[in-house]
């Protein structure tokens, strides 16, 4: 059986992203004026540190993956790889018609994604204010649970939403995000690390890689129910056409099963 899945950081200064090729968007600047609490910024000293950019490269690209990269590059693009990390999946998505954009709010895995593609385009950039102008691309990946790691769930709104505007009419968004079933024990236990304000199917705990996390730097995920995440896709203007369960291959983990759903945006196809 297949299915599908989605994913937030301590409030502090984004830098400009001065290497973002002119005219294709523009850095973002995200302050923890901007930036407040309980915003995009969950997770980023996390997924900004070169030990978990690293750790996320060692990750060999599931099967679940490799039939989405497929299903991808079977359709008319652009593709914008949302939360694209250090490039784990560039070369399996890089051919897409129309070519690949990267986007990502963290500095540290967008220089590794540099180091290794040297042409690639890749910018620094929140995807609750994506930097593209509305329409530009034919398809969005919101890859490896990425969703799951944006809290609250009103955030995760608005990135559905931010998708959405840079989307052409009728282009798709895939989602792939956590089998919630396989986390029902983890979830329990994480229960008693739930911090004043998280939601139910918040998820706290210490992040795997930093070795002593402060309570800002702890790793933060929302498991998210198929019913929630359909909600939010479909009041952001997208239609479900496709859901399938896959297994990780490999990896046998709690988490062996993950969720793949693919979104239409309302409108005239392609
Ligand atoms: C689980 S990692 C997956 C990375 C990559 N897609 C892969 O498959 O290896 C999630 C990525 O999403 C990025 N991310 C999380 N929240 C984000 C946000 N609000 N805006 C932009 N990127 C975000 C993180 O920095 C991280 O690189």
């Amino acid at each position: 059986m297949a299915r599908l899945t989605f994913l937030q950081c301590r409030p502090q200064e984004l830098s400009l992203d001065r290497e973002a090729p002119q005219g294709v968007c523009r850095g973002i600047r995200a302050s923890a004026s901007t930036v407040a609490r309980g915003s995009s910024m969950t997770n980023h000293a996390f997924y900004d540190s070169p030990a978990t950019a690293r750790d996320y490269l060692t990750h060999a690209a599931t099967a679940g993956e490799l039939r989405i990269c497929d299903w991808l590059a079977q359709r008319p693009g652009p593709l914008l790889d949302v939360g694209c990390g250090a490039g784990r999946l560039h070369e399996k998505l890089v051919n897409v018609s129309g070519g690949l954009t990267g986007v990502d709010y963290a500095a540290e895995p967008l220089r590794i994604y540099r180091q290794r593609y040297g042409d690639a385009n890749v910018v620094q950039g929140d995807a609750l204010r994506l930097p593209f102008q509305d329409a530009q691309f034919g398809l969005a990946l919101m890859g490896y649970h990425m969703i799951e790691s944006i809290l609250p769930s009103s955030s995760r709104e608005k990135a559905l939403l931010e998708a959405a505007r840079v989307l052409k009419p009728g282009g798709f968004l895939v989602l792939s995000r956590h089998n919630r079933l396989g986390y029902k024990l983890v979830q329990q236990i994480h229960a008693y690390l739930r911090r004043p304000g998280s939601e139910f199917g918040d998820l706290c705990g210490p992040s795997r890689v930093l070795s002593d996390p402060g309570p800002e730097e702890a790793f933060k995920m929302h498991v998210c129910s198929t019913k929630k995440i359909r909600l939010a896709a479909r009041r952001a203007g997208f239609n479900l056409t496709d859901s399938w369960d896959f297994d990780t291959a490999g990896r046998t983990t709690i988490r062996c099963r993950a969720v793949v759903e693919c979104f239409v945006l309302q409108g005239r196809p392609l």
